[in-house]
């Protein structure tokens, strides 16, 4: 063993789940021909090699349209849930406008940035966007979407869960008004998918994005579910090129990270339940630990409605980057790992109402698939002696 080796510290316990998750070694397994001995373009239609890997392709899209319940050929594969997200918002607003004139987006302040951006660049292009807020469950109020929308707006995009502190916004409630009139449903289930039953005719879903890396698949691969009938869900796309993927989305697919993305879809669809109630009893373990042992905890979000893998926690009168910094042995985020370690407050904590300026650590605890009892047990220890000592330390003062 080198020295470098032997001195590196004991890895810290990872609870960011929510920021990305490891590959799951049985979806390692079966990426890894892929790259090699079955190298061909899946778009290669005149010999073996193409055939193959083309193959491998659309039993990736079934298995992911399998947890969800749509079809194969609704899924289109993407660079992840951004590009998804870039894909639904633009290429669906700028579609509908040109179409039928509908020029008006419904979204949400907490969603993710990706969101955001997308129809703020829409905004730039004339477009009107409807920002709903939040109320202290981090839930919207279903009778405030309704007042929203008219026979203008052309889309809806609502996330499933949100990355930060892990509530699921009431869908099947949102379709049926954004249905009303007219409006399409696009929803970011970059966190939901594979973590809660989700059903794209149930819910009456027309949009659904999928990231891989959230769900134990590889980083740089994602899907777009994209409803064919009822309504058939048309779009503008981004990027032009070799007609790929239904013209929608130009480029060579790739074949192993597409199969990563499938046999992650299929284990989650197998494991999902059992996962959830596992998942669910260690969360409540740690967080009634945290409550009953660090003075004026609380909990951010809908207690009921929320993901199994996700607490957000807030410590009244730390700094929350003394805490991090404190909580050495443990890897959390603040917030949310997908701004690029933007400081500053969570636009997700401040549209849930905390205040801004006032003094108080906000840790979001990510737990998942690798996550042990003994690992949520030392967690614990750890928040609770950083808390304790950091206050300790400013009573003294
Ligand atoms: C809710 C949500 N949407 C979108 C993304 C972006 O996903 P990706 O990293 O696959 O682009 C993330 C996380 O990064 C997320 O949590």
């Amino acid at each position: 063993m080198s020295q470098e080796t032997t001195n590196r510290p004991a890895q810290p316990i990872y609870l960011d789940y929510q920021a990305t998750t490891p590959t799951d070694p049985r979806v390692v397994d079966a990426m890894t021909p892929w790259f090699f001995e079955r190298f061909g373009n899946p778009h290669s239609a005149e010999h073996k090699y193409g055939w193959d890997a083309a193959e491998a392709v659309d039993a990736a899209r079934e298995a992911v349209a399998a947890e969800i319940g749509a079809k194969g050929r609704e899924i289109l594969f993407t660079s992840g849930a951004t590009e998804s997200n870039n894909l639904a918002i633009k290429g669906v607003g700028r579609w509908r406008r040109e179409a039928e004139g509908r020029d008006r987006i419904v979204t949400v302040a907490s969603e993710h940035k990706c969101v955001l951006e997308s129809a703020a660049r829409l905004e730039r292009e004339g477009f009107e966007v409807v920002r709903l807020g939040i109320g202290r469950d981090g839930l919207i109020d279903p009778d405030a979407l309704e007042a929203a929308l008219d026979e203008r707006t052309a889309l809806v995009s609502i996330m499933a869960v949100n990355n930060e502190i892990g509530v699921i916004q009431p869908l099947a409630e949102i379709s049926k008004r954004a249905r009303a009139v007219g409006a399409w449903l696009h929803t970011d289930a970059a966190q939901a998918f594979g973590k809660i039953p989700l059903d794209v005719e149930a819910l009456g879903i027309d949009l659904m994005s999928v990231s891989g890396h959230k769900i134990y698949g590889p980083k740089g691969v994602g899907a777009l579910y994209i409803r064919r009938r009822r309504p058939k869900v048309q779009l503008e796309p981004l990027m032009d090129g070799g007609g790929q993927e239904k013209g929608l989305r130009a480029g060579t697919l790739p074949t192993p990270l597409c199969v990563g993305l499938g046999k992650a879809a299929e284990i989650a669809r197998r494991e999902r339940d059992a996962e959830a109630a596992r998942l669910t009893a260690l969360r409540d373990r740690l967080l009634a630990r945290l409550e009953a042992e660090i003075d004026g905890l609380f909990l951010n979000g809908s207690r009921a409605q929320r993901i199994p893998g996700n607490l957000n926690v807030t410590i009244p009168g730390l700094e929350g980057q003394e805490l991090l910094a404190a909580l050495d042995g443990l890897s959390v985020s603040s917030g949310s790992a997908c701004s690029s370690g933007a400081p500053g407050a969570s636009h997700v904590l401040q549209a849930l109402g905390l205040e801004a300026g006032k003094v108080a650590a906000s840790v979001r605890l990510g737990l998942g698939r690798f996550t042990t009892e003994e690992e949520v047990e030392v967690a614990a220890d750890r928040l609770v002696a950083a808390v304790n000592r950091l206050r300790a330390r400013r009573g003294a003062a």
